[in-house]
């Protein structure tokens, strides 16, 4: 078995059953955490309302914190739209989610997909400069922030050193590219990669506790 076939075959089933059990674990083990009983009077009864409002409030900083956050933020909503717009909206790409969900939907033209992805990664190696050279965002940063940045770029690399056939032969560029999601997808419930679902669990979390209080959220 060369590969490709390796990468198509038994490495993508592994890494999908890990996911998958891995993302379900994590959010069982975090749903079921006991909480402390609340005894203080509730100032709203609108907890949910409070907590599905706050999932989307903090998409964007406070305006106290806008000026000194905006090129961090920035950079985040590139990647992050960058990374939607390629993972979702390429032809092979969506090809490949048919396969494996029966659902598909129209892609954008392959030029507008490799220019997406070249600027998701510059966005990218922006924002790990910033992390390695930020006076405190340095200090703060440990092994899961380096490797969560590893395993999110190197799909985007592999991915355009693929369609550029550069490096070596198209077939071993895409097993790497295969491979390179394969970790992603395997180190995805582990690290903090985890934010791509649980942001919603915690926001809403904070959101209710704070409608709770009658505090502003
Ligand atoms: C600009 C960036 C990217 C480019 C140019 C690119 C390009 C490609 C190409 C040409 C294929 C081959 C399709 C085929 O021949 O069957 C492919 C497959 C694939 N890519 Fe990407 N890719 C990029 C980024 C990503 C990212 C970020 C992810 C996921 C995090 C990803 C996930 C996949 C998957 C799952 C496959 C399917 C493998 C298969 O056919 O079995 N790609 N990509
Ligand atoms: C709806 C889903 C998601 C939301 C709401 C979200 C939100 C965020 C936020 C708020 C940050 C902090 C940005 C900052 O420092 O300014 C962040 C960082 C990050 N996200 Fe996401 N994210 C999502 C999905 C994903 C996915 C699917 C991936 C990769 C597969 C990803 C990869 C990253 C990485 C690598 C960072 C850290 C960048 C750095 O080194 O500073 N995110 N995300």
């Amino acid at each position: 078995m060369d590969l490709l076939e390796l990468a198509r075959g038994p490495l993508l089933m592994w890494s999908l059953i890990i996911l998958v059990v891995g993302v379900a674990w994590r959010l069982l083990g975090i749903l079921m955490l006991r909480r402390k009983p609340d005894y203080s009077e509730a100032r709203s009864g609108a907890t949910l309302w409070g907590g599905v409002r706050t999932i989307f409030t903090r998409m964007w900083p406070r305006k106290e914190f806008q000026a000194r956050t905006a090129y961090g933020t920035a950079l985040g909503y590139v990647f992050h739209f960058g990374l939607a717009i390629v993972v979702f909206l390429f032809v092979p790409h969506i090809l490949f989610i048919k396969d494996l969900t029966g659902l598909s939907w129209g892609g954008l033209p392959s030029g507008v997909i490799y220019a997406t992805g070249v600027v998701t990664m510059i966005a990218l190696i922006a924002a790990l400069i910033r992390r390695l050279t930020h006076p405190v965002l340095k200090l703060l940063s440990n092994f899961d922030d380096y490797f969560s940045w590893f395993v999110t770029a190197a799909p985007v690399v592999t991915g355009l050193l693929a369609v550029a056939h550069l490096g070596a032969r198209y077939e071993t560029l895409l097993g790497l590219h295969i491979l390179s999601v394969e970790l992603l997808f395997i180190w995805f419930p582990f690290g903090k990669l985890m934010h791509a679902i649980l942001f919603a669990v915690s926001r809403a979390t904070t959101g209710a506790l704070l409608e709770r209080k009658g505090a502003a959220t």
